[in-house]
């Protein structure tokens, strides 16, 4: 038996069958060559007789031709079903929905902290920002709280060992959003319109309260600003985030640093004021406000004759929680997809 000849076999197959137009002409050369009695199977049939060495090599060729050709065969079978399918078989719903990536979504306390801002920049607030490692003079001291004195027990405070001034004190992470009045006085004349939201930080741990949690405090000062201006202001923000029926109420309270000094309520979230389980008597708790201390005014270099102002402070995660019904704290701060996807 004749290598070449097997080799020129092969080749002509395989070209006959790369030209090949229709599938029955693949079919008639599928049995021309490789069929019970096609070309190669009657050449492999004689095997078996072939005497001496080139028996092993000739019996490769002949497998290896068998192979290309059955190969070359199915490819050229897959390429005319492609071409020939004809266009209108296919078919595609263009109205079907498609699937949906799933979305993340921005966590709820920066959404907060967004629409906070919004509100209060709606009425002229500028949205500010201080150092959250802070001077005991900014956080304590020129807000009419000396060392010593009982009124910081309510700020419980972590102090950065090793880190003081000698002008300015200690080194703390800021308690409350109210050191940035005086940053703010320091830097702007009046009128001043700030909103300050801010990462604070206390020893305290529990289901209302995390050791850092987010402030935001307003700070206007101008010629003339009074109480009216802090009750319609709270108003204001109880209505834009909370809906348009809540209302708020001020409560004397005590600040050093605010005179007179006031807490600040909103009317239940759940029971619209009637009273119920989550509050006391129809109102719930925001935070704390007041008018500016003549000293602090000095403190920041604004002359009290001339100008007055008011301050307040919210914990910005109770809000948040009291507007969503959230009773943990915890929640906020977990990473908990089962919870956060909620929102
Ligand atoms: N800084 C006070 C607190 O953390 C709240 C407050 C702010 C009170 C501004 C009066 C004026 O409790």
């Amino acid at each position: 038996m004749d290598i070449n000849r097997i080799q020129n076999l092969k080749n002509q197959a395989i070209s006959n069958i790369l030209e090949a137009k229709s599938e029955e002409e693949l079919e008639h050369l599928r049995v021309h060559y490789i069929g019970r009695k096609g070309e190669i199977t009657e050449l492999i049939k004689k095997l078996p007789s072939l005497e001496g060495e080139n028996r092993k090599e000739i019996g490769i060729l002949l497998n290896d031709a068998k192979r290309a050709i059955g190969e070359t065969l199915q490819q050229a079978q897959g390429k005319l079903q492609i071409t020939q399918e004809p266009l209108d078989k296919e078919w595609l719903d263009i109205t079907t929905p498609g699937k949906k990536p799933s979305h993340g979504h921005l966590h709820l306390i920066t959404d907060a902290i967004r629409e906070i801002s919004e509100i209060f920049e709606k009425i002229g607030f500028t949205r500010v920002a201080y150092p959250e490692v802070e001077w005991d003079w900014y956080a304590f001291e020129g807000l009419n709280m000396p060392k010593n004195h009982p009124a910081r027990d309510e700020w419980e405070t972590f102090f950065i060992q090793g880190l003081s001034s000698k002008k300015y004190g200690e080194a703390v992470l800021t308690p409350h959003t109210s050191s940035g009045q005086l940053r703010e006085m320091e830097k702007t004349k009046p009128p001043i319109r700030m909103l300050n939201i801010a990462k604070c930080y206390r020893r305290q741990a529990g289901v209302s309260h995390a050791p850092m949690f987010y402030q935001f405090e307003t700070l206007v000062v101008d010629r003339g600003i009074n109480i009216a201006h802090l009750k319609g202001t709270l108003d204001y923000f109880a209505r834009q985030y909370f809906g348009p029926n809540r209302k708020t109420r001020i409560r004397p309270f005590h600040f050093q640093f605010t005179e007179p000094s006031f807490e600040v309520d909103v009317t239940c979230i759940v029971c619209g004021g009637k009273g119920c389980r989550v509050c006391k008597q129809g109102w719930l708790e925001l935070g704390g406000a007041g008018m500016v201390h003549p000293q602090v005014l000095k403190n920041g270099e604004i002359d009290p004759e001339k100008y007055t102002g008011f301050a307040s402070g919210f914990g910005l995660e109770r809000v948040l929680m009291m507007k969503y019904g959230i009773d943990d704290i915890r929640l906020l701060f977990s990473g908990d997809l089962r919870f956060l996807k909620q929102f």
